[in-house]
C-alpha cells in the first residue's frame, strides 16, 4: 500500500509525487519524441503532394494513379483548433487539388460517312502525343475502324460495349499499344448496346460516367464517332467538352452539317452545357481541284458560324495507306504529316479561346 499524506491547509489526502526520472532517461524520451515528430512531418509532406503535372503522361503505364488518402493516424496535428466548418471544407479542397488536370474530351463528328473522322482521330492523337500530351482514344463506332487501325483484335477483350453495359470498369477496357497509345476499342457488339440499353434511364450519360472514371489521367480523350446521329454519337457529345466537325470539301459532306449542329445544340441544352464546337476541319483537300474546293469552303463559311481551322488536311495517298501498316502518318511517312502537325498546334491553341 503506497503511503498517503494529508495537506494541512486543505485537509485533502494525496499520494507522494512520482519518483523523478533520471536525466539520461529524459534525454532518451525527448530524442524519441522528436524523431516521431520528424516522421509525422515527412508523412504530412507526402499527403500534401501536388497533383501530377498536366503535360505528363501517366508515369507507370501499368499502374493506375490512386487517389491520395491521408491516413488519419499519421496526419499532423493542427496547431490551432479547427472550427467544424473548416474541418468539413478540408476533404473538398484536397479533392479539388487532385483534379487540377483539365481533360479535353473531343468528339470527332459528322454523320456523313467517309469524311475522315477515324483518320483524323488517329493522326491528331498521334500529333498530340508527340507534343507530350497524354491521350486516350475511344472507338465509338461499331465498324471498329480505329481499333483496326491500331492493329487490335478485340477477341476476348473488353470493349466499349462492356464499359457502357457496366460489365467492367473503364480501366479494364483500356488497351495499351506498342507505340504507347491507350485505346478503348470497339467492334460489332457496340450495335447491340443501342438495343439493349434502349430502356435504360439516363442512357445518354453512360459514356460520360464511364470516362469520368479515367478523365483525370489524360490531357485529351478523342472519341471517334460513327457516321450516324445514333446512341454512341449522342453519348460521345454528352461526354465531350468539345465537338470537332470533320468535313470533306464537297457538297454532300457539307449538307448534313446543319443537322449535326442542331444535334450538338440539343445535347448542349439538355444534358451537357459545357459542350462547345471548337471548329470544322477540312479534310481531303485536293490541290488539283483548288477552285472547286475553295468554293465549297466558302459555302461552309457562309452557312455556319463555326470556326474553320486554317490547316487543311490534304488528300495524300500515304494518309490513306498508313492504317494498313497499323501506323499513324507520323510513323508511316513523317514528311506527309505536316498538315496534321499544324492542325494539332491550332487545336492546342483553341483551348484558351
Ligand atoms: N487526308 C486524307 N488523304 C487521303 N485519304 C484519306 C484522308 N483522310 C481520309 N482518307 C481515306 O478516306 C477513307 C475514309 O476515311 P475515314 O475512315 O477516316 O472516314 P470516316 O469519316 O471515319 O468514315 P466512317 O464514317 O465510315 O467512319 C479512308 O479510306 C481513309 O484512308
Ligand atoms: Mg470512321
Amino acid at each position: 500500500m503506497p503511503r498517503t499524506y494529508t495537506n494541512r491547509i486543505t485537509g485533502a489526502r494525496h499520494r507522494p509525487a512520482r519518483k523523478a526520472v533520471p536525466p539520461k532517461k529524459v534525454a532518451e524520451e525527448t530524442e524519441k519524441k522528436s524523431a516521431k515528430a520528424e516522421e509525422d512531418a515527412k508523412e504530412a509532406k507526402k499527403i500534401a503532394r501536388p497533383a501530377p503535372a498536366i503535360n505528363q503522361p501517366p508515369k507507370d503505364e501499368n499502374k493506375k494513379a490512386e487517389p491520395i488518402k491521408p491516413s488519419p493516424a499519421k496526419e499532423e496535428k493542427p496547431l490551432k483548433k479547427e472550427s467544424k466548418s473548416e474541418a468539413n471544407e478540408k476533404p473538398q479542397k484536397e479533392s479539388q487539388k487532385e483534379s487540377t488536370r483539365v481533360t479535353r474530351i473531343i468528339a470527332l463528328v459528322n454523320q456523313k460517312g467517309g469524311v475522315g473522322k477515324t483518320t483524323c482521330a488517329m493522326n491528331i492523337g498521334a500529333g498530340l502525343m508527340r507534343k507530350g500530351k497524354s491521350v486516350l482514344f475511344v472507338d465509338a463506332d461499331q465498324q471498329g475502324s480505329l481499333t483496326l487501325g491500331f492493329g487490335i483484335d478485340t477477341k476476348g477483350k473488353n470493349t466499349l460495349y462492356e464499359v457502357l453495359k457496366e460489365n467492367c470498369k473503364t480501366t479494364d477496357a483500356i488497351i495499351k499499344t506498342s507505340n504507347g497509345s491507350h485505346i478503348i476499342p470497339s467492334d460489332l457488339m457496340l450495335a447491340r448496346a443501342e438495343a439493349e440499353l434502349a430502356l435504360e434511364p439516363g442512357r445518354d450519360m453512360l459514356m460520360s460516367e464511364a470516362l469520368a472514371q479515367v478523365a483525370g489521367e489524360y490531357d485529351y480523350i478523342l472519341i471517334d464517332c460513327p457516321p450516324a446521329l445514333s446512341m454512341p454519337t449522342v453519348n460521345a457529345l454528352s461526354a465531350a467538352t468539345e465537338a470537332l466537325i470533320i468535313v470533306k470539301p464537297e457538297f454532300y459532306s457539307i449538307k448534313g452539317v446543319d443537322l449535326l449542329e442542331k444535334t450538338i445544340q440539343a445535347v448542349k441544352k439538355r444534358v451537357n452545357n459545357k459542350l462547345r464546337t471548337i471548329g470544322i476541319v477540312i479534310n481531303m483537300y485536293d490541290a488539283r481541284r483548288k477552285a472547286q474546293n475553295q468554293k465549297e469552303i466558302e459555302s461552309i463559311r457562309n452557312s455556319f458560324k463555326e470556326h474553320i481551322f486554317s490547316s487543311y488536311i490534304r488528300n495524300v495517298a500515304s494518309v490513306a495507306g498508313s492504317p494498313g501498316s497499323f501506323q499513324n502518318i507520323f510513323e508511316f511517312k513523317p514528311k506527309d504529316a505536316e498538315d496534321f502537325e499544324s492542325l494539332v498546334d491550332e487545336i492546342i491553341e483553341a483551348e484558351e479561346k
